[in-house]
């Protein structure tokens, strides 16, 4: 690794607690590299003398080194396997279900979450966790407002239930919005909860190292309870599901054996 970029990751822990190192390298790093030039910077250690001094390039650091990118039924298809199969076999046994959606981005995954168990539970008892790394991110998420094209997978019906167009801006109502709570969480450093019926984290674990993976695995096998779900994003298979005592129930949803 590069001492320029090693010596930046260590004062961006420092100062933000992110630890680069567990993010892909080659990429972060080409990722960066254009932003800082673009900036008028020649190396990390110039960058980071820039971030210091000015909060700006602090929150478009921030913005760049996360992927915000999100839709509505994101990959539809896996949503499908959610309710037709996952969800009814989850509330075989209980009346309510504990839910996390882990690096949620502006709420398109967590608010889904809620139109899906809105087919099976009344609203008021619908909660549903949501946490990002991006304070930015989770502002937007609890405004819950967005463009057209984040709504483009949705099935009508839902679109309709749940929200009010506004010029080429649809409406969350907020029956919806007040099933999901946001929080500031880093996956990587910060404690997970327990007891989770399903957790959804998807398109975030492929800009991490096999280490930062595998480290997540056994972190949310913990925080499932006995039979519940993890549900991972569409390039994200987990190739050895046993080891962190989790067995494939469908393609990208594992159970907690
Ligand atoms: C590409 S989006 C995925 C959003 C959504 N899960 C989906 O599949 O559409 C990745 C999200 O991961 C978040 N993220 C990146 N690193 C993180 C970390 N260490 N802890 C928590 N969230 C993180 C980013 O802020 C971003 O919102």
């Amino acid at each position: 690794m590069d001492s320029d970029y090693i010596t930046f990751t260590q004062l961006i822990k420092r100062k933000t607690g992110i630890d680069l190192r567990l993010y892909k390298e080659a990429q972060m790093v080409r990722r960066l590299t254009s932003l800082y030039e673009k900036r008028g910077f020649s190396s990390f250690q110039d960058y980071f003398k820039g971030i210091e001094s000015d909060k700006e390039l602090l929150h478009e650091f921030l913005d760049r080194m996360t992927i915000n990118v999100s839709e509505f039924y994101r990959n539809s298809k896996r949503w499908e396997v959610l309710e037709k199969k996952i969800v009814p076999k989850l509330l075989q046994d209980k009346r309510s279900l504990k839910v996390w959606s882990a690096a949620c981005s502006a709420g398109e995954e967590p608010y889904t979450l809620a139109m899906i168990l809105s087919k099976f539970l009344p609203l008021d008892k619908i909660e549903i966790v949501a946490t990002d790394i991006d304070e930015n991110i989770l502002a937007r998420a609890r405004l819950g407002i967005y463009p057209e094209r984040s709504l483009q997978e949705m099935p009508n019906d839902m679109r309709k239930r749940f929200f009010t167009e506004d010029g080429t801006f649809y409406k969350l109502h907020p029956d919806i919005k007040k099933t999901v709570t946001f929080k500031k969480q880093n996956l990587l450093a910060d404690s997970f909860g327990t007891n989770f019926d399903l957790i959804v984290c998807r398109n975030v674990l492929i800009y991490f190292t096999e280490e930062a993976k595998d480290m997540l695995y056994s972190k949310f096998s913990n925080a499932l309870a006995k039979n519940g779900i993890l549900f991972v994003g569409s390039t994200e298979q987990i190739f050895n599901p046993g080891s962190y005592g989790l067995e494939t129930e469908d393609t990208f949803f594992y159970r907690k054996s």
